[in-house]
């Protein structure tokens, strides 16, 4: 694989193909909005700057990364001669499905489509599609330059050709690949939304402050970042609506959403993003 497209130039967005120019593909960076992609581009320049300053990269390095990305507002053009989409577009079933016929219509044959999304259903992604067995989900973790772990999710059609082209792909960014089947949250959001709930609950019971609650899985179980801080940097109306489409998916009621969850983000209360979550920023 040499030239790969990114669909969705926001948070994820920028840093996948932030780490794939870093690697020496060619990336097209697709958005429709040209506010996105600018901004998209900003923060690789300064993602690079930091890795600059921590000697692992040099200037001309940056600038060569910088080279290999172009950007397109149009998915026909943008998608036209890639390898590999990876979509990162908004976390919406709709939008992605979307999407997915377009990539299927206007990427080559053999291209692999591959999805960022946290929790979709990747057979109905590849339903959209005629090459359900060259669809796969590809979920980087935030901040991509830094996160090490790839969960790829393999389909109900996803062929073993597919599968073992993304492993060997991971490995070449230096990430390393943990596959797993589909279903609702796939293993990494199934198991941490229902722990990021609980403290929601914790929280709202009054059984402790946010600091509290934080420090004591921070220091109690060696998280790095206490689950209500890890919420309010993950957006709190994205930790909700992935419990609802576990809630959904599951049709099990442990997975609904915390009414507090719901009502801060009614509140727009959506963590750093909105400048106001479980702490204020
Ligand atoms: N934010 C996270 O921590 C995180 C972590 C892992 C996975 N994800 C997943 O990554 C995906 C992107 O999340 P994000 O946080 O980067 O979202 P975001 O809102 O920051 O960015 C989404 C981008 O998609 C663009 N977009 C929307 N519709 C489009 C279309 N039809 N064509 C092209 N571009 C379109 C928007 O303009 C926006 O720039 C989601 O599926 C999300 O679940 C997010």
């Amino acid at each position: 694989m040499k030239k790969i497209a990114v669909i969705g130039a926001g948070t994820m967005g920028n840093g996948i193909a932030h780490v794939f120019a870093q690697f020496e593909f060619q990336v097209n960076l697709i958005d429709t909005s040209a506010t996105a992609l600018e901004k998209a581009l900003a923060n690789i320049a300064k993602n690079l700057d930091r890795q600059i300053n921590k000697g692992i990269l040099s200037n001309e390095d940056k600038i060569s990364i910088l080279q290999k990305v172009t950007t397109f507002t149009s998915i026909e053009l943008g998608v036209q001669e890639v390898d590999l989409i990876v979509e990162a577009a908004t976390e919406n079933s709709e939008i992605k499905k979307s999407i997915f016929q377009q990539m299927d219509q206007f990427a080559k044959p053999d291209c692999i489509l591959a999805s960022n999304t946290s929790s979709i259903s990747i057979t109905a992604l590849a339903n959209a599609t005629q090459r359900p067995s060259k669809v796969i989900g590809m979920h980087f973790m935030n901040p991509v330059p830094i996160m090490k772990l790839v969960e790829i999710i393999n389909g109900a059609a996803t062929d073993n050709e597919t599968t073992n082209n993304i492993v060997a792909l991971t490995k070449a960014i230096q990430k390393i690949p943990c596959v797993v089947k589909d279903a609702p949250g796939f293993i990494a959001n199934r198991i941490l939304m229902p722990m990021i709930n609980e403290a929601v609950y914790a929280f709202s019971a009054g059984i402790s402050d946010a600091e509290t609650i934080d420090t004591i899985m921070k220091l109690g179980m060696a998280h790095p970042m206490g689950p209500l801080q890890l919420a309010d940097y993950i957006g709190l109306d994205v930790c909700k609506n992935i419990l609802t489409i576990m809630h959904e998916g599951f049709n099990d009621a442990k997975y609904a959403p915390c009414p507090l969850l719901v009502e801060m983000v009614n509140a727009g209360k959506l963590g750093i993003k909105s400048g106001e979550g479980f702490y204020k920023y």
